[in-house]
């Protein structure tokens, strides 16, 4: 997939800037795409759960920092009644926040580690999802891009030519499996709203100790494809940067 490297604004038909709104985007791929769709005519709503790193990056990229952590139901509910206050509506929620947890050998997992790693990959989701859906209705062409993985891909991680299939993160890739499975079900369940699943690839960020051989901005070239691909386009794919790939 190839984004547009013009400025572009989708929404441009009813006057004003598309509003996109993305967790976890103080740093790393979230601050890539924030950086990206600024550039390319968005308005961007900055998540991030920190106040100090959040703000921080907003003022340098021209966005507005709205405190959010995915973990706290209180938290996502101000975070939507702040955005309601503001802007009124979102067009693109981008559910970027994730966390790894434990990885390597499981034979000391908990399940206090598993909560940790769902609640914010995959519970994250949910409640942002939920608490954004009112405003994101009000959209022209409502989008919801959840960032997941081919780590949570059966076909990846059993092919020895990828490298999802050398990497051992049980919990993590149970998440992103997860994630996976409920953007297929919300592409069933919200008929009128674009939800896509974006694969970054692997990615040197701090979630890797800045291993992956891809830049931020390569790995952010399918969330910004999905962004700003404009209406008419399918619900319920999984994209990443050379474009649709299999869900398996
Ligand atoms: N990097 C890769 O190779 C790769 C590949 C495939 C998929 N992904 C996915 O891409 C997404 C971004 O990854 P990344 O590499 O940019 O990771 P990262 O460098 O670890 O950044 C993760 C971001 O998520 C935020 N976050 C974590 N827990 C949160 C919470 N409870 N509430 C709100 N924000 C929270 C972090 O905030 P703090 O700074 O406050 O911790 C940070 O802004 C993740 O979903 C990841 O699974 C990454």
């Amino acid at each position: 997939m190839e984004p547009s490297l013009l400025p572009v604004d989708a929404r441009a038909d009813d006057g004003r800037m598309t509003i996109t709104f993305i967790t976890g985007a103080n740093k790393s791929l979230g601050y890539e795409t924030a950086r990206r769709l600024i550039e390319l005519g968005h308005t961007v709503l900055l998540g991030a759960r920190d106040a100090q790193a959040g703000a921080a990056a907003a003022e340098r990229l021209g966005a507005r920092f709205v405190q959010i952590d995915v973990t706290d139901d209180a938290s996502v509910a101000a975070a939507a009644a702040d955005v309601e206050q503001h802007e009124g509506s979102v067009d693109v929620l981008i559910n970027n926040a994730g966390v790894q947890g434990p990885a390597g050998d499981p034979s000391h997992l908990t399940g206090a580690d598993v909560l940790a790693v769902m609640d914010v990959n995959v519970a994250g989701v949910v409640r942002t999802t939920t608490a954004f859906l009112p405003l994101l209705r009000r959209s022209a062409d409502p989008v919801i891009i959840n960032v997941s993985s081919a780590m949570g891909s059966l076909a990846a991680t059993h092919d020895p030519s990828r490298p999802e299939s050398h990497y051992l993160a049980p919990i993590y890739t149970s998440s992103k499996a997860a994630l996976t499975m409920l953007t297929t079900q919300y592409a069933k369940g919200l008929p009128g709203v674009r939800v896509n699943v974006a694969d970054p690839g692997y990615t040197a960020t701090d979630f890797n100790g800045h291993s992956g051989p891809q830049t931020v901005t390569e790995g952010t070239d399918a969330v910004v494809g999905l962004a700003t691909e404009g209406p008419g386009h399918g619900s319920g794919r999984f994209v990443d940067r050379d474009g649709e790939i299999a869900w398996s």
